[in-house]
């Protein structure tokens, strides 16, 4: 049996300082390691604070209570988990590690109980193993325990309290809404759950709780937040997880500049939490002017080398591959990479097929050097036009221009990640630095050529920004909407809109999507009931809060800021889910597997 007294901790593992020399005390933790020094046996002693050195020294001749520890501290071993009491004393000035905050002091055990034996661990928990991610999750327990790791939680945990005590002084209330429930629009797949109780019937596990936090403001809760999961089955990506975590809030009688307000004040609290900088102004920047300086509606602002359109001044040329494309209405537009005429052969090959991954057909290049264009399809600009692209674009020599050229649209996938690629490869930007941006008056619609009809840039439930709905209807693709998302170091962090408040808007749009009367009463009429009692006008946003703790601790993947995530599979290695279930299970359910199982 442990007695109770070895459980009693006078401090953490990260907590003794020189100011508490002398005193007694008792730690308990997980020995990371043990080294024999010759009759002096040394432990470092580990917990979520920190490490203390624990000394056993020799006992001294006859002592037998301390022979007996002595030769219990000599059997430890890494992971076991003890408790020892024992005198703070100083290590001696040519002893002291810096690198510990407990660097100072050691323990010199006067007393050792061991309280749980380890197995060897499939790998060490210290901070310079590298292990295959698999088994990182299989034996999550052991990951946890890495410093970074230890981390990543401790800070995601102080972030999502600081973002609750903002909103809680800015008179929110937390209300949770129900996972069980009815297919929400976020534009991904369900996760679905069968109904035991109600034959053939499937719950569907929340894409996010956007049907029932607008339900909360037509039920008068006036300002409300939540720290909800939300569930998406979609191709994973290093930033996407299955299952995730949203910040989500709701507010009534706002507008933009309200709910924009607020997740500014949040932010900075999350930022001043993790030691970061956060503007006092973020920077505002129209979806328009994002997609044409940036190739994209996430711009990373941190550094320029902006996007040019040079149709206007190629369309002159005899060049087929930019004439072409502005021909059929394209674009030809270009990034000039400051100092890049140092390329070689083998960087710009590399460039090129960086970009044919983003289905770009060729890279157009020039070089600036001695006052005129050189290599690429420098033959094909005459002196007049090499004069203007360097007026256009402030290009200078030791520049290479780079260029893409095909529908705009096309262009700009190309271009966007190029621009982000190249920037990193020669330094353009400080790498812990961070640039927030919002993005606004995104379109309300994008016409879907494939299925040939308009879709919802955010979701159906969207405010148009213009009141006139015949306009709207005329041309749908030229319509804005009042919807906004917020942005990090060209990660979209957080996004929302102003709602739709007004039932004969709401029916216009879904006319606009295709949606008929039938469909929109079956997937959304318990939405549209509530409109028609009261809804005020309203608006809100949803923080992504693994992506902002990622970004934070600037993690390569989500999972590293999880405590429990998915692989790229889908599975959890730890659990093994997802699994096969019992055939009673199915039986149960009314269910019956047709194609098996295939592993
Ligand atoms: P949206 O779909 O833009 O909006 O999601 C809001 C934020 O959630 C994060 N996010 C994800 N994080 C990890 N893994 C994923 N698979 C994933 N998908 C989204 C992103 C994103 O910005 N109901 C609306 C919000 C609103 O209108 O109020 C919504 O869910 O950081
Ligand atoms: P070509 O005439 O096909 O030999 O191409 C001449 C140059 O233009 C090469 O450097 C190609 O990589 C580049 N190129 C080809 N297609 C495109 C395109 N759509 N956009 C930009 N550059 C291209």
């Amino acid at each position: 049996m442990i007695s109770d007294a070895t459980l009693k901790r006078t401090h953490n593992c990260g907590q003794l300082r020189e100011s508490d020399l002398d005193s007694e005390v008792r730690l308990c933790g997980w020995v990371r390691s043990y080294r024999d020094h010759g009759g002096v046996i040394f432990v470092d002693l580990r917990d979520r604070f920190g490490i203390t050195q624990v000394v056993f020294d020799t006992p001294e001749e006859g002592d037998e209570a301390g022979k007996a520890m002595y030769a219990l501290a000599d059997s430890l071993r890494n992971e076991w988990v003890i408790s020892v009491a024992g005198l703070v004393r100083h290590r001696g000035e040519d002893r002291i590690n810096p690198k510990l905050d407990t660097g100072q002091i050691e323990v010199v055990s006067t007393e050792l109980t061991v309280l749980n034996e380890s197995d060897s661990v499939p790998f060490e928990p210290d901070s310079f193993t590298e292990v295959a991610e698999d088994t990182r999750l299989k034996y999550r327990y052991i990951d946890l325990r890495r410093p970074e790791m230890t981390r990543s939680m401790i800070l995601r945990h102080e972030i999502t309290a600081a973002m609750r005590s903002v909103l809680n002084e800015e008179g929110f209330i937390e209300v949770e809404t129900p996972f069980l429930t009815k297919s929400t629009p976020e534009g991904a797949r369900d996760f679905l759950v069968p109904s035991r109780m109600n034959q053939a019937d499937f719950y569907a596990l929340p894409q996010s709780p956007q049907l029932f936090k607008q339900i909360l403001m037509v039920g008068g809760m006036d300002r409300y937040y939540q720290v909800v999961r939300c569930f998406r089955d979609e191709d994973l990506r290093a930033d996407r997880q299955p299952e995730f975590t949203q910040l989500d809030l709701e507010m009534s009688f706002v507008t933009q500049a309200d709910v924009m307000n607020i997740t500014d004040k949040v932010l900075k609290k999350v930022c001043t939490v993790a030691g970061k900088e956060f503007p006092d102004q973020v920077p505002i920047i129209t979806y328009d002017e994002a997609v044409d300086k940036y190739g994209i509606d996430r711009p990373d602002i941190r550094f320029e080398m902006l996007l040019h359109n040079v149709s206007d001044i190629v369309a002159k040329t005899d060049f087929k591959v930019f004439t072409g494309a502005i021909e059929s209405g394209g674009s030809v537009k270009l990034i000039c990479v400051p100092g890049g005429a140092k390329f070689t052969r083998k960087e710009i090959d590399a460039y090129t097929s960086f970009v044919a991954d983003y289905g770009a057909k060729g890279l157009a290049w020039a070089k600036l050097e001695d006052g005129a264009f050189a290599g690429g399809v420098s033959k094909f600009l005459n002196a007049d036009v090499q004069q203007q692209l360097r007026d256009a674009v402030g290009a200078n020599d030791g520049d290479i221009l780079f260029f893409a050229a095909a529908d705009t649209d096309s262009v700009n996938k190309v271009l966007a990640p190029l621009r982000v690629k190249v920037a990193g490869d020669i330094g353009l930007y400080e790498p812990n630095s961070y640039a927030w941006c919002w993005v606004t008056e995104f379109p309300l619609v994008a016409y879907n050529a494939q299925q040939k009809r308009w879709d919802s840039l955010h979701h159906p439930f969207t405010m148009p920004s213009c009141d006139d709905l015949d306009a709207l209807m005329a041309d749908p693709g030229a319509a804005k909407s009042l919807a906004y998302d917020v942005v990090c170091n060209g990660t979209e962090m957080g996004g929302g809109s102003i709602r739709i408040h007004d039932r004969k808007i709401q029916e216009k749009v879904f006319e606009l999507l295709g949606i008929g009367t039938e469909e929109a009463e079956e997937k959304f009429g318990f939405l549209l009931d509530a409109l028609r009692f009261g809804a005020p006008p309203h608006g809100g946003l949803a923080l992504g809060l693994d992506r902002i703790v990622m970004e934070m601790v600037s993690a390569p993947s989500l999972r590293d800021v999880i405590a429990f995530p998915k692989t790229q599979r889908g599975t959890c290695p730890l659990t093994g889910a997802p699994a096969e279930v019992d055939d009673d299970q199915l039986a149960e359910l009314d269910l019956k597997i047709i194609v098996p199982h295939q592993k």
